[in-house]
């Protein structure tokens, strides 16, 4: 048993939704998010600079005495995550292969389709992995790059959105795949236009059940599950505490929105 808080962060808000899936899993676990609003979106940017973003955070969670570290971040966990694990002193859990055994599971045609930043598109960190366990599995994959600044902006089912996410998606959608993985944490915001777009037959799978999921799995193996009755919840940002409170309100409890605050790193 080990009552220390697991890190969980994310170049924005969308490691929020990998937070929900956390708190609903193992809810006497508690949490230190860390969010770097002030620098997101990391999609776009090259290797050497989602890797140093990602070491500053992740030694930012390390020095709060975390017993895990999870990175809820696609982006992340397809560039920077042997950086990470080189200097982490705990176990780290990223979110690329909990989606992918998930998805494995659920395309009865083996006709999987992945949409993520370009930085994960680009890196083909899922076809790659999807490939291994599977190599019949067909994969169709597209960068979403306007997705994470629409979700930031809170625009999550304003017309303009419909209107660029079927752009996106028509080509996905004409190959005929069974099954969508949402391979950015910040995409469950956007299932609503994605289900429509891409009809009910389509499953989505995103990024945090299966993390939540498979979190729990390790916790219990490695024996460091909290019995903590009365778990904490710390949630730091680096900029745009406004925005972000009006934002994560509408998909994260208030009690929790009240306890996000703004740090320099
Ligand atoms: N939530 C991040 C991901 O899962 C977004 C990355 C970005 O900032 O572009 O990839």
């Amino acid at each position: 048993m080990n009552s220390n808080p697991i890190g969980v962060f994310d170049s924005g808000i969308g490691g929020l939704t990998v937070v929900n899936e956390i708190l609903k899993q193992l809810p006497n676990e508690s949490i230190i998010y860390l969010g770097d609003t002030a620098r997101v979106p990391y999609g776009t940017r090259g290797k050497e600079v989602i890797t140093k973003f990602a070491l500053e955070l992740a030694n930012f969670l390390i020095r709060k005495k975390i017993k895990f570290l999870v990175v809820a971040c696609n982006t992340i966990s397809a560039i920077a995550l042997p950086e990470i694990e080189k200097i982490s002193p705990v176990h780290i859990l990223g979110v690329v292969d909990p989606a992918v055994k998930k998805a494995l599971k659920t395309t009865k045609i083996k006709k999987i389709g992945v949409i993520g930043t370009s930085g994960t598109i680009n890196s083909k960190v899922y076809e790659n992995k999807i490939k291994e366990l599977d190599s019949k599995i067909e994969v169709v994959s597209v960068a979403c790059p306007l997705f994470v600044p629409i979700t930031e902006e809170g625009f999550n089912e304003h017309e303009a959105t419909k209107m660029i996410a079927r752009e996106y998606l028509e080509q996905i959608k004409s190959s005929g795949v069974d099954t969508l993985i949402l391979g950015c944490t910040h995409y469950p915001l956007l299932d609503n236009v994605i289900q429509e777009i891409m009809g009910e037959n389509v499953v989505l799978v995103d990024s945090a059940q299966p993390t939540a999921k498979e979190l729990k799995k390790l916790l219990e193996e490695k024996k460091l599950l909290s019995e903590n009755s009365e778990p904490t919840y710390q949630f730091f940002i680096t900029d745009a505490p406004d925005r972000v409170y009006q934002i994560a309100s509408k998909f994260f409890s208030q009690n929790l929105v009240d306890r996000i605050k703004k740090i320099t790193l």
